[in-house]
């Protein structure tokens, strides 16, 4: 019995996704998936596609009755929004890799889903080729889920690997993952964290049920790393990369972040280098599970959306089911981290406000400390990211408030002070 519908798909943008979509659906004749028409920016452009395929004019495809999927892989989060809206109204299902879009329009873009009773997709716009939204959604269907903890931006990881492996410099990195499509068509949105904590925000949703906006959660990208730093992460044998991590606390509320992070060498996000994204998850009974792929580029990108594609076939839908279907989870800030911090200059840095200091390294040029602070200190306040400071945190950084007193007492033991 033949149950899946034809799809006729609309295609919003003809970039290095857009195009990898429609070289990967000639290849997939089986979807009975084809692209009647694809609305672009610039008529200008040279493209490898035959020309009445194009239009600049996206009523086109918004008001065409034929077209029942609408695909929008467009890289301006204004008129996606615009885009993706109008076409879940005008009764289509949707499939977006829009991260910035669905982190900044997440309640709409629910309430949307809701009235119109479509399908919104987007299992492109976090880690690329690993199916984690549907994972979290479907699989992760309790509330076990421990912690997750992830690299979900591609292009950071690309650059720092090469830092760190092949000595490059950061514009040379940079430059190279602009070559090969990975970065955003403004990389600061790679490289100051922006793109991983929009991806964190709707992939808090799928685990814990928690619909924040980026700047409710604490982040950083990878802009303040020194050359310094790097050193004594290859002297105590660990790498640096960019984490989004997101863990359950004592008091049943969740704290999440994304910000540069010391990771040991058997640790599984040591195995991510380049492009790759990589997603450790700790639940419940089943210890850690590691999904690992492609994060970023044409295909691996364009894999996911054909995946989206193919599950409309059936009328998948995300139920958001932390969401509505279990108590969602709210964001905490009762906890404290143990930070590395380098600097140029001591005065710089209010000592005062950390709970203790465990390492000073105040010889060299370049000078650091480890100490361990509260969280809603670096949530408040910006010192951290200014004056040419750099703060990574230290491998397995979670500390909660009860551990807090007896670590704190410990310390202080150890430094003679009691
Ligand atoms: N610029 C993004 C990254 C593309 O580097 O991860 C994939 O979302």
């Amino acid at each position: 019995m033949e149950t899946h519908k034809q799809l006729t798909i609309g295609l919003f943008g003809f970039g290095v996704v857009g195009e990898g979509l429609y070289k990967v659906l000639q290849q997939t004749p089986s979807l009975k998936a084809s692209i009647k028409k694809i609305c672009i920016k610039n008529y200008g452009k040279k493209r490898n596609a035959p020309a009445s395929l194009f239009t600049t004019d996206r009523e086109e495809l918004l008001n065409d009755r034929d077209i029942n999927v609408i695909v929008e892989v467009i890289d301006d989060a204004d008129a996606a929004f615009a885009i993706v809206s109008t076409a879940l109204k005008n009764g289509k299902d949707v499939v977006s890799a829009s991260k910035k879009m669905i982190a900044e329009h997440l309640p709409a873009l629910l309430s949307l889903q809701e009235e119109t009773g479509r399908s919104l997709l987007y299992e492109a716009a976090a880690c690329a080729s690993i199916p984690v939204i549907r994972n979290l959604e479907e699989y992760y269907d309790n509330d076990l889920l421990h912690s997750i903890k992830a690299i979900v931006n591609g292009s950071t990881n690309y650059i720092l690997t090469k830092i760190f492996d092949e000595g490059l410099d950061f514009k040379q990195a940079l430059i190279q993952a602009q070559q090969l499509g990975f970065a955003e068509s403004n990389p600061t949105l790679d490289v100051e964290g922006y793109d991983a904590v929009n991806k964190w925000t709707f992939l808090l949703t799928h685990a814990y049920g928690i619909t924040a906006a980026p700047d409710e959660i604490l982040f950083n990208g990878i802009q303040h790393i020194h050359a310094a730093d790097a050193a004594v992460a290859r002297e105590k044998k660990q790498a640096i990369k960019l984490v989004a991590q997101a863990q359950k606390l004592n008091n049943g509320q969740v704290a999440a972040f994304v910000l540069p992070q010391f990771v040991r060498q058997d640790d599984h996000l040591a195995f991510v280098k380049n492009e790759y994204n990589g997603v450790v998850i700790e639940s419940g009974f089943s210890d850690k599970q590691f999904f690992y792929g492609k994060g970023a580029g044409s295909f691996p990108t364009a894999s996911a959306v054909l995946s989206d594609i193919a599950a409309l076939r059936y009328q998948y839908k995300y139920e958001y089911k932390k969401l509505y279907h279990h108590r969602p989870h709210q964001l905490s800030q009762a906890l404290y981290l143990r930070v590395f911090v380098s600097f140029d200059d001591i005065a710089l840095i209010p000592r005062e406000r950390f709970e203790w200091i465990e390492e000073w390294h105040a010889q060299e040029e370049r000078k650091y400390l480890v100490g361990v602070i509260a969280f809603a200190e670096l949530k408040n306040n910006t010192w951290w990211r200014e004056n040419n400071t750099s703060l990574i945190l230290t491998a397995d950084p979670v500390i909660e408030e009860v551990e807090t007193r007896k670590l704190k007492k410990k310390s202080l033991e150890l430094a003679g002070i009691v």
